[in-house]
């Protein structure tokens, strides 16, 4: 096994070593108080990478005691929901694409719904202004989670019993866990909104600053994991949580009744798939736009020979940006939930019509992107989703992408449950041309309705060949998500690029508005200043566009896991 650590996992090890927890009986086979970071390796039997190392830890420990990739997707997302709560998450949702070593495909619809008595203009002042603090902060903007539904949901394909997959995730809550130097800057950044979106102080509140090495326990959330290992669903949608969950709603103006949590249902669909050259890719349908919007930049470049422009070339990348205008464009406009409006996926998939789309394409440059209202990236930096992929010997392979929406979701924490809500809500269009917090502008096809989910760009994504895994891939980063995810495909499928290559080299960003590209630190200066000439506008660079955590299958059957390095995520594997 190919192994090593970065300079974090020895910082850990020495921090946590000056005064070290002591440690009770427990059932985890690892060490939440001393671990390592691993950001690649090669196994033989499966592997998980995830946003981070105890999680990543907890499911590789699942496969080990007879789970497949399916329990080790479910036990790594529970242990996320302690370990990282910017974005690992109860009171969240997110999506699932699975590959089953029946050789069937399936995709499952977790994604928070808007409430019962949700309207189009809740998010609207008096004066028809949209209120960007309601939608994005705080109780008003959560919506009902999906997060423990599409765990239920997905054990149908697991192994073990929840209740054992439950269980690190609970003894993590319980004892506590170190945090590293970067989770404890996050969480001294929240401290403002904490205390003026919560009315019961969380323990994430400290007088003195969190810092590298402090040990944090959950002892709410771990009361709440208890009462999902023992009743079930219900354990969270039902009885005491269900009943927090509204009580905390009531002290802030929320509106998520216990109706709404009581009727929440996550949802299998059919995968939204497509070949391309001679691959097929597995991805999620509405309400996710990701898998669409990757099917129609993969197609906008098929015919190209995108291979010989180059990485990194000033052709390749203004290719890549046009077809990422164009795809973003129809995402304003056409697509929404399609149980509350008639995308037309067909169409917008349809290989005649994306070559129409490309016919105003010149090479030479910009096509300006035709402005409704420039949509202004907020809080960029504080953004968080989670993706996690896992694989095993078995044949199946998983790509779950799960989210509170922005870091921390909502800022709010459910007093006595522990966890923190989503603020989901803003992901619908509020107002038709006002840009969400990603800068994505829509209109009547992603407007509010209740009981109606929010457009997703989450974009959990699988290639198979010959009908078998070959890749298992995703990313958080808002609108960046699909965009990122689709350059991580053509690194691999195009420029045969190594998986840590194709992970790690510097991404870009184009989303029809606003109208010009993002780039990330150590994106080509020259690349950048060829394209200003052909009429590109740029947005100020970004420390790190997403996480990527990628497993490839290699021609000797092991597989490559690689987390990326733009943050602690780690990859586990044996
Ligand atoms: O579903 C979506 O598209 C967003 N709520 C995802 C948010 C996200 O990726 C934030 N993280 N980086």
């Amino acid at each position: 096994m190919v192994k090593y650590s970065i300079a974090i996992a020895g910082m850990l090890s020495l921090l946590s070593a000056c005064k070290p927890p002591q440690k009770s009986a427990s059932s985890l086979d690892f060490d939440p108080y001393h671990y390592t970071v691993n950001k690649k390796l090669e196994a033989e039997n499966g592997a998980v990478v995830s946003a981070h190392p105890l999680a990543s830890k907890a499911g590789v420990s699942i496969l080990k005691s007879g789970g497949n990739a399916v329990d080790a997707a479910i036990a790594t997302q529970l242990a996320l929901a302690v370990v990282y709560p910017n974005a690992g998450n109860l009171g969240g949702g997110g999506f699932m694409v699975a590959r089953l070593s029946n050789g069937e495909t399936v995709s499952l619809d977790y994604r928070e719904m808007a409430p019962g008595s949700a309207h189009r203009d809740m998010y609207l002042d008096a004066a028809g202004n949209a209120d960007l603090e309601k939608s994005q902060l705080g109780h008003l903007s959560s919506g009902v989670p999906g997060t423990v539904a599409g765990l239920f949901a997905s054990h149908q394909y697991a192994k073990l019993p929840f209740e054992k997959l439950i269980q690190p995730a609970i003894e993590l809550a319980e004892k506590g866990f170190i945090i590293s130097a970067s989770e404890a800057r996050s969480l001294n950044s929240l401290q403002a909104d904490l205390k003026k979106y919560n009315s019961e102080m969380p323990v994430f509140v400290k007088t003195i600053p969190w810092k590298a090495g402090d040990t944090l326990v959950q002892k709410d959330l771990a009361s709440t994991l208890r009462r999902i290992q023992k009743k079930g669903a219900a354990g969270f949608y039902e009885g005491e949580t269900a009943k927090l969950i509204v009580e905390e709603m009531k002290r802030g103006k929320g509106i998520i009744s216990l109706d709404d949590l009581k009727n929440y249902k996550a949802i299998y669909r059919t995968p939204h798939s497509f070949d391309y050259k001679g691959y097929k890719i597995v991805g999620m349908p509405m309400p996710s736009s990701g898998g669409l919007l990757v099917n129609q930049m993969m197609k906008m470049i098929e015919d190209k020979n995108i291979a010989a422009m180059g990485f990194h070339s000033v052709q390749a990348i203004q290719l890549m940006t046009e077809v990422e205008r164009r795809a973003f464009a129809d995402r304003a406009e056409y697509m929404g939930d399609a149980d509350y409006y008639k995308v037309p996926v067909k169409m917008l998939s349809n290989e005649v019509y994306l070559q129409t789309r490309m016919k105003n394409y010149d090479p030479a440059k910009a096509t300006p992107s035709s402005i409704i209202k420039p949509g202004e990236l907020l809080r960029a930096e504080s953004e968080e989703t989670t993706h996690l992929s896992v694989i095993d010997k078995e044949g199946n392979a998983v790509a779950v992408t799960t989210t509170l929406n922005n870091s921390y979701g909502s800022r709010t924490v459910v007093g006595g449950a522990g966890f923190f809500m989503n603020d989901e809500m803003d992901d619908f269009s509020i107002k038709p041309g006002v840009p969400n917090m990603y800068g994505a502008v829509g209109g009547e096809a992603n407007a509010i309705k209740a009981g109606k989910r929010m457009l997703s760009s989450m974009t959990p994504t699988l290639v198979l060949k010959d009908g078998k895994p070959y890749i298992v891939v995703g990313t958080p980063g808002g609108t960046t998500i699909p965009t990122q995810v689709f350059q991580t495909l053509v690194n691999l499928l195009e420029f045969n690029m190594s998986t840590e290559d194709a992970v790690y080299k510097p991404k870009f960003h184009h989303q029809w508005l606003p109208d010009e590209v993002m780039i990330e630190k150590g994106f080509p200066v020259a690349v950048k200043e060829a394209m200003q000439k052909m009429g590109y506008s740029f947005s100020r660079e970004r420390g790190g566009i997403g996480r990527t955590e990628c497993i490839r299958v290699l021609p000797n059957g092991k597989f490559e896991a690689v987390a990326d390095n733009r943050g602690d995520d780690a990859a586990e594997g044996y």
